[in-house]
């Protein structure tokens, strides 16, 4: 399998789906909810999943599609070659602050991570990897990342988990919190995943994603050194929802044992 030239082939797929979403803010929205009320969906959401789709199936049938909107193919195991696809990371913030959206996508094959991408599409700015040749941010490596100590972290939390739960002690994150040196919260997991692999935060923490969420993410963790599991620091499930941490290395343990407690 030529990783050269499936890469080739999805950036000019992520480019080119980036340009119709840019181009979709002269249109209508139209905003329909999901699971619940804070659950939303639009019609671009799926129609740029479609063309992901047609596009991925038009090059090789035989590739198979796990996507958000459901337009690919009903996964049960991660066999043989598998996309994994969230059209846009951030709806909530595509719609309400037309920025702060990611496209994330992630290449797998046999189970294993082989190329990852996450595509800021209103800042234009793409990070990508390819197993084994490390990660890119608008074509220019990016290095592995430093060490640092827990008193020097920025962290990205939900403000959710720092008040009474049911999934997690919060009296925990509390105490997280005041050790740190900075939280921040952006309303989309590969965005947040796109800044701890540059550097720019130094974990990101969540209680239930998505494999579409951080499918590409995890791509590119692996080549800059970042670690990913669950809250139980196990691997992340890629085929179900499942917690989620990703952190530079000198602090995941940390987390995990000081101050992540599940309920
Ligand atoms: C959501 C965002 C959000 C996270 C949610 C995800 P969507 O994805 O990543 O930050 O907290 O769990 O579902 O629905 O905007 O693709
Ligand atoms: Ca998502
Ligand atoms: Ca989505």
């Amino acid at each position: 399998m030529d990783l050269g030239r499936i890469n080739e082939f999805a950036l000019e797929m992520i480019f080119d789906a980036g340009k119709y979403i840019r181009a979709s803010f002269s249109q209508e929205l139209i905003i329909e909810t999901k699971s619940d009320f804070k659950d939303i969906v639009t019609n671009i959401d799926r129609e740029i999943e479609q063309f992901f789709v047609n596009k991925i199936k038009m090059r090789d049938p035989s590739h198979k599609i796990l996507g958000e909107e459901g337009m690919g193919d009903n996964i049960v195991t991660l066999d043989g070659p598998v996309w994994i696809i969230d059209p846009i990371d951030g709806t909530m913030n595509f719609v309400k602050q037309h920025r702060h959206f990611l496209i994330s996508i992630g290449f797998y094959v046999d189970g294993e991570g082989k190329l990852g991408y996450l595509y800021d599409v209103m800042r234009n700015e793409i990070i990508y990897a390819i197993r084994g040749e490390g990660a890119f941010i608008d074509h220019r490596r990016i290095r592995k990342l430093m060490p640092l100590t827990i008193e020097e972290a920025v962290i990205g939390i939900n403000a959710s988990w720092v008040i009474p739960n049911d999934k997690i002690n919060h009296e925990k994150m509390i105490q997280l919190i005041k050790k740190v040196r900075g939280t921040r919260s952006y309303g989309s997991a590969a965005m947040e995943i796109s800044l701890v692999v540059t550097g720019k935060l130094d974990a990101y923490l969540s209680m239930r994603l998505a494999p579409w969420d951080v499918g590409g993410g995890m791509v590119i963790a692996e080549e800059v050194g970042a670690v990913t599991s669950n809250l139980k620091g196990k691997p992340f499930n890629l085929l179900t929802h499942d917690t989620f941490l990703i952190a530079n290395p000198s602090i995941h343990k940390i987390l995990l044992d000081q101050f992540i407690e599940l309920k």
